[in-house]
Formats: C-alpha cells, structure tokens, sequence
C-alpha cells in the first residue's frame, strides 16, 4: 500500500472483492437448491462483475445431459430466479466455461470425467487448477462424494492451486453423526478448505448484528444482564413441509433450523466483541458463547415442541401435518420447537434466551429481539405508565429487513399518557443499492477463501451438545402438542413464556 494514496489501499473492505481465476463443480445440480439459488446465485455475480473471466461451472447429475441441456438450464434457473436483470453478454461470457458430468456418486468413471473436464478448463478457460465442490446433495450422500474427491486426486492442492469443499446443511443428525462426518471430511480437506453453510450468516441483517454493536457506542453499554430483560430469537414460516417430506420427517424443526440458523443467530448477538473481524477471532467468540450455554434442569417445562394440524393459512385450509403427502400418520416429528437457554458467564447469566421456530405459523418472520427490563423508578402516576411495554431492539432479518427500536413516548394531549413506539431503520430506505442473496455472498466467499460466514467443526458440535439432550428428553416424553394451522404454536408454549412472567412477541 502506498501511504500516499490510501484510495488504493488493497485492504480497503469497500472495494469490491473479486474472485480470482477458479471455477466451482456443483454435486446435485438438478436439485431444488441448486436451481433456486445456487445457479441464480452464480449468474449475479457475474452480472456483479465479481467473477474472473474464465469462471467456470461443472454440473454433476444422473441425468443424461450435454453441455448445451445443461447450459439450457442454467439458463432456464437464471431467468427465473436471478436477483439481477438477464444480459446477453455477461450469459454469453459465463456459458464460455459451462459443461456437464453425468453420473451417480459411485461411479468411478464419471469421477474420473469429472478430473479430465477439469484440466481441460484450467487449459482453455485459464482456471488455473482452483476449484470448489459444492455438495448441494442429499445428507447421506456426503461421505461418499468427499471420499470420491479424494479417490481421484480432485482434493488435492498442486502448484499453489486450491480446492475446496462447500457442504449443505444439515451437517448431521446429532452429535455423534456430526463427529463422524468431520472426521471424513477431514481425513481429506484441512480445516481451512472446507466451508460449511449456513446461509443465514450470508445475510445482510444478520452481518449487520455485528456492525450495529461493534461500530457504534451507544448499544455495546446495555448489551448485558444489567440492562437486558430476555432475547427472543424466532425465525417463523407460514409455509407447511411442501414437497419435502421425506427430508423433513424424522428430522424436524428444531434440527433443522434451532441446531444452526438459531443458535448462530444466539453466538452473534451475545457474543463479545472480538479482537478483529477476521474468521479466527470471529469463530473463537461464537465458540466461547456456544460453550457456555447453559439448558434448563426441567427441560419439560422449558421447551415445547409442537405439530401443526389441520386450519387456515392465507384464506386457504390446510392439512395438518400428518395428513401430509409421505408423512407417517404415527409422526412425531416436531415442525414446531421453542426453548429456553442462558448463557453461563458474566455478561449474560440469569437472562433467558428464548428460541423458537416452526412451519405454518402467523406470519414467516425472522427476528431477533432484545428486551430490556423495565426503568427501575417512575415518575409518573400509574396510569401513565399503564400500557407501556418493555424497551427493545429487534433485528428484522427477513421480510422486510431492518433494525426497530421500540420505546415509551408521550400521546399528545393534555394529559400524561406514555405509550409503546417504533423507530424503525429500514434497508430499503437507507440504502439504494438491494441486498445481494446470501448464496452471492457466500459462494463469492469461498471462491475467495474467506471463512468469516461459515461455522466451524466446534460450532456445529457445540451446537448439537446443546440440541441432543432437548431430543433425547422429546424421545422418551411423549408426542408434540398440535396447534392449528395459521396460529403462532401450541399453547404449552404461551405457557411457558408466561411462568416466566413474560410473553412471546407477535411480530
Ligand atoms: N432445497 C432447499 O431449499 C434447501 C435449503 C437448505 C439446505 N438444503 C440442502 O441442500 C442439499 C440439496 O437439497 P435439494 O433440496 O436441492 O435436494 P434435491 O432436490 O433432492 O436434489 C438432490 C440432488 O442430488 C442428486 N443426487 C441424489 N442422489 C444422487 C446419486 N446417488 N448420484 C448422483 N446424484 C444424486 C439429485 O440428482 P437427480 O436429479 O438425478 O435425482 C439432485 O440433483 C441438501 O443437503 C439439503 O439438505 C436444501
């Protein structure tokens, strides 16, 4: 860097961070995810100008494609999906370094397809030997692509090139499955080549916890139990399971979504601050605050899981869960959960954490909010005072994005009258630029090898150290409580806010 002119800073974190010469393999490319996001997800940052010129895209599947069906529906995924609008010649450019390689997982020659198409795109499109494998496949199907990778030589790094491994969620089952799957993963890619989603942290808002308590003054001082009452973190859908029974069942709401999105969600806002903003500090508070998670002793009274049954979503009726296309009538899984935690250190201890999330409830929100105790003296009557509720901070991060902060204010008139209101910071407003998908994000971050947004190998173990025991308990406690469709959950989860003394928010 020249101190003369800081404008050309190489570490300036404004300009924008474009890959270099590289090329990602997407395991599962005819799948739901792929077409939705990750193809879409590809195609605008290329439209972004964020992409090096010869970026090149495989696609792996059993279907019998050629380069140009393939190409088709790359095409056909971008047009619907795409973020940004269609250009001729940012496609015309991308579809340059697009092929195809058909075959099953086992299949050892497709394998071997897979290497010789990539040498010949590090030769014409200049790749350079840097490649990322995207399993965007079934769990199950994990080990065996990893242990395929390693068979035919494709994790291997040469002549200063890269490989790296990208590996959906949900990355095991509980605890023990999850060691099991970091030990294949890392018997053939260092820790530093794996990059392990979890596409809430590719999100503007949620990167924005940090921006909101680390870049400013005046929140950090009553981030603590000497200010706040509880956190509410709730992430819920108004969708039911789909067509994605066969994933779901078995599995359930709180393995697929408290185990990862909700409690990094928890490491990020209870964290402390760290010593930088590069991924080794990051993930060693998040770590720390994983650590200390403490769960209740009574876990029957402190965690509900629930099933949605038969109501109204939308105007419409809708099924209950069991009467769901491929669900076992006899199910028990949970599409709802809610628990309580605290985390056991000196900022935190003695204020509850209470997650919740589920499928076919009010409204799909995500939020984190943060509810402070009430002022410890009043000046004013009682009557005054009567309908004002706790102080808060709540992180929009989806719908519609933003920061609210809710506090008392006077009604006018001529009497004394404090009521509840919002200031509310919305990305729409402030910024005119939109926010990029989490997949941008987070793929343009791993073809540039930067891990801050993905959780490690501890984290995700922490994480299932937490949930394990909460499953273990649902096991051998009877069956989830039903509530109607288009409601917020089952009453047993009121109830267990309310022997709290406290209330869950209807966003
Ligand atoms: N869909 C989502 O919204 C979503 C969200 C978060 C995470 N995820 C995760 O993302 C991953 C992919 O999910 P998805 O919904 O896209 O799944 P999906 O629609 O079932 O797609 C699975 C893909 O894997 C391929 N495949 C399966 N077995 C194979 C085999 N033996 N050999 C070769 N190809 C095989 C399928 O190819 P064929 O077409 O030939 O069958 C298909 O392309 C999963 O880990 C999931 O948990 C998905």
């Amino acid at each position: 860097m020249s101190s003369s002119n800081p404008l050309r800073d190489p570490a300036d974190r404004r300009l924008p961070r474009i890959a270099g010469p590289s090329g990602l393999v997407i395991f599962g490319v005819t799948g739901d995810l792929s077409r939705k996001k990750l193809m879409p997800a590809v195609y605008d940052l290329a439209n972004r100008g964020l992409l090096p010129p010869g970026f090149s895209l495989v696609g792996f599947a059993r279907r019998e494609w050629a380069d140009e069906d393939f190409a088709q529906e790359v095409h056909d995924a971008v047009k619907e999906h795409a973020r940004t609008p269609f250009r001729e010649e940012v496609w015309q450019q991308l579809i340059q370094g697009m092929r195809f390689v058909q075959g099953t997982f086992d299949d050892d020659d497709a394998f071997e397809r897979l290497r010789e198409t990539i040498g010949e795109l590090d030769k014409a499109q200049g790749t350079g030997g840097n490649f990322a494998f995207y399993l965007s496949v079934p769990p199950s199907s994990f080990p065996v692509v990893i242990q395929q990778l390693k068979k035919h030589g494709l994790a291997d790094q040469s002549n200063g090139s890269w490989r790296r491994a990208v590996i959906e969620k949900p990355f095991g089952h509980n605890l023990a499955s999850a060691e099991e799957l970091n030990a294949i993963v890392h018997e053939v890619f260092a820790p530093d080549q794996v990059f392990r989603i979890d596409h809430y942290l590719g999100k503007e808002t949620v990167q924005n916890i940090l921006a909101l308590r680390f870049a400013n003054q005046m929140f950090e001082p009553i981030w603590n139990r000497s200010y706040v009452d509880h956190v509410q973190i709730t992430m819920a859908e108004d969708i039911g399971i789909g067509g994605r029974a066969g994933y779901y069942d078995g599995i359930g709401a709180a393995r697929d979504v408290i185990q990862n999105h909700l409690l990094q969600l928890m490491a990020l806002t209870a964290m402390e601050e760290p010593s930088s903003f590069d991924a080794d500090a990051l993930a060693a508070e998040k770590t720390k605050v994983l650590g200390a998670v403490k769960l209740p002793k009574d876990l029957g009274a402190n965690t509900v899981r629930g099933q949605y049954a038969a109501g109204w979503q939308g105007g419409e009726k809708a099924v209950g869960y069991l009467q769901e296309d491929g669900i076992d009538p006899k199910s028990k899984t949970d599409t709802y959960a809610a628990i309580k935690l605290e985390v056991d250190n000196r900022r935190w201890a003695g204020v509850p954490f209470y997650l919740r999330t589920g499928k076919r409830l009010g409204r799909r929100v995500t939020e984190i909010a943060v509810v402070f105790q009430r002022a410890p003296h009043s000046p004013f009557d009682h009557t005054a005072t009567e309908e004002l509720g706790q102080n808060a901070i709540v992180f929009r991060v989806q719908p519609d994005e933003g920061i609210t902060v809710r506090f008392g204010s006077k009604v006018p008139g001529t009497s004394m009258e404090i009521r509840d209101v919002s200031m509310d910071f919305a990305y729409g407003e402030s910024f005119t630029e939109s926010s990029p998908e989490a997949y941008e994000r987070l793929i343009l971050d791993v073809l540039l090898g930067d891990s801050n947004l993905f959780p490690r190998t501890e984290e995700v173990e922490l994480s299932w150290k937490i949930l394990d025991p909460i499953e273990e308990y649902w096991d051998r406690h009877g069956k989830p409580a039903q509530y109607p469709s288009g409601t917020w959950g089952p009453v047993e989860a009121d109830e267990m806010l309310e022997r709290d003394g406290r209330s869950w928010r209807r966003p």
